[in-house]
């Protein structure tokens, strides 16, 4: 009887010893991605010779595009700002050649909701001879009928539409179109770099259902390329990361967002800290801001009952901000 149960307790013990082998593990892969950081990020994705290496960023007039078209200045890189307001995007420009003087910016003005395949082609071949390593695919948004906070029954067609074209519909296009100028490689060392902006909308939250099920879109797209590109030879130097946001303070997103969130500027130079580390870690996505990785961790071991209840908290919250803002603005006018 005592040999039974002395066995049972080593065995027990065992594996207490093996849960706290992996909490100290996970605990570390956490801290060592969050805390340390390159002094020079993104190095690798630079390519050899005098030309200019180039990163097109999407949404970058404002708002987490620009952020990341900052950082990215900073190390070095010329960038190709796509949005749909010239005025805007000549403001980024400047603003990013005061950062960095000299730096190299072009422009590409095009509305990502309502381009055709052609204007979308055009754009590309209009940049096809540039030495391209990044793609960050960030334009995104709510793009409906306001106020922007509404129950699934109140959508139209052009609403749920709209969604689709500004999420989904373009940057699949926009991807497919630029892998080819990503997978040139004159020396077998250079890589290139996607970055596929997401949202911790993924998991689906009311009253802006069209955007979760689409910032859900880019996280599949992105995990299933991110794995196809890793499958050929012929594109395996071309690595793909989805960034999956929580609460960021933008042009797009500025009310009912806590001071304790992260700015746009504070939010795109830690995507860019944070992404090598994430790849050589061979990660399919990454969320950035430690404290939202860990709300997500916390939020995926929640019960159903119980996260469903915080979401519609939060979410209930961030409609009303949205929504009395919109008011206001209407009474003004
Ligand atoms: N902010 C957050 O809390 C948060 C959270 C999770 C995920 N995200 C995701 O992160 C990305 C950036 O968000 P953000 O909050 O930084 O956005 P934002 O502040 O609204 O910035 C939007 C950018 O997109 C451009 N844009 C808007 N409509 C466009 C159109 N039709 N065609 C082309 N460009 C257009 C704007 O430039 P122009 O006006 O010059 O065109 C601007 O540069 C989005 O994909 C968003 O879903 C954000
Ligand atoms: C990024 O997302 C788009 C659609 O959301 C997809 O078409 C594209 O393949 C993704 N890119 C990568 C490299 O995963
Ligand atoms: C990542 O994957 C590659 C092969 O695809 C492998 O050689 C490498 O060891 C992996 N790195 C880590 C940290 O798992």
């Amino acid at each position: 009887m005592a040999g039974i149960f002395n066995v049972l307790i080593a065995m027990l013990a065992g594996l207490g010893a093996v849960t706290l082998c992996c909490i100290i593990y996970s605990m570390l892969r956490f801290l060592t991605l969050h805390l340390i950081i390159p002094s020079h990020p993104l190095q690798s994705y630079k390519r050899s010779g005098p030309e200019p290496t180039y990163a097109l960023v999407t949404g970058s007039s404002a708002g987490i595009g620009l952020g990341v078209a900052q950082a990215l200045v900073k190390e070095g890189f010329a960038i190709i700002l796509l949005g749909h307001l010239a005025e805007e995007l000549a403001e980024a420009k400047s603003g990013l050649q005061a950062l960095r003087p000299g730096a190299v910016v072009r422009i590409l003005v095009m509305n990502a909701r309502t381009a055709t395949p052609e204007e979308i082609k055009d754009a590309v071949q209009s940049i096809a001879d540039l030495q391209l390593s990044i793609l960050v695919n960030n334009v995104g948004g709510n793009p409906v009928r306001l106020p922007a906070f509404r129950p699934m029954a109140t959508h139209s067609s052009e609403d749920i539409d709209a969604v689709i074209n500004h999420n989904a519909r373009f940057m699949a296009r926009l991807t497919a179109l630029t892998l080819p100028l990503l997978s040139r490689n004159s020396r077998p060392e250079d890589r290139s770099l996607i970055l596929n902006m997401s949202s911790a909308a993924w998991v689906g939250i009311p009253w802006i259902i069209m955007y979760g099920a689409t910032k859900a879109f880019n996280l599949g797209f992105s995990c299933g390329l991110a794995r196809e590109l890793k499958a050929s030879p012929d594109t395996s130097h071309i690595d793909c990361l989805a960034i999956v946001p929580g609460e960021v303070r933008s042009q797009g997103n500025c009310e009912g967002v806590s001071d304790s969130e992260p700015r746009w500027d504070q939010f795109g130079q830690c995507i860019v800290d944070k992404a090598d580390n994430a790849i050589s870690r061979n990660q399919t996505h990454l969320h950035p801001w430690m404290m939202h990785d860990f709300q997500q961790k916390i939020l995926a071991a929640l019960p159903e009952g119980i996260s469903t209840a915080a979401l519609n908290d939060a979410l209930g919250k961030k409609r009303e901000a949205f929504n009395s803002a919109w008011e206001r603005s209407q009474k003004m006018e």
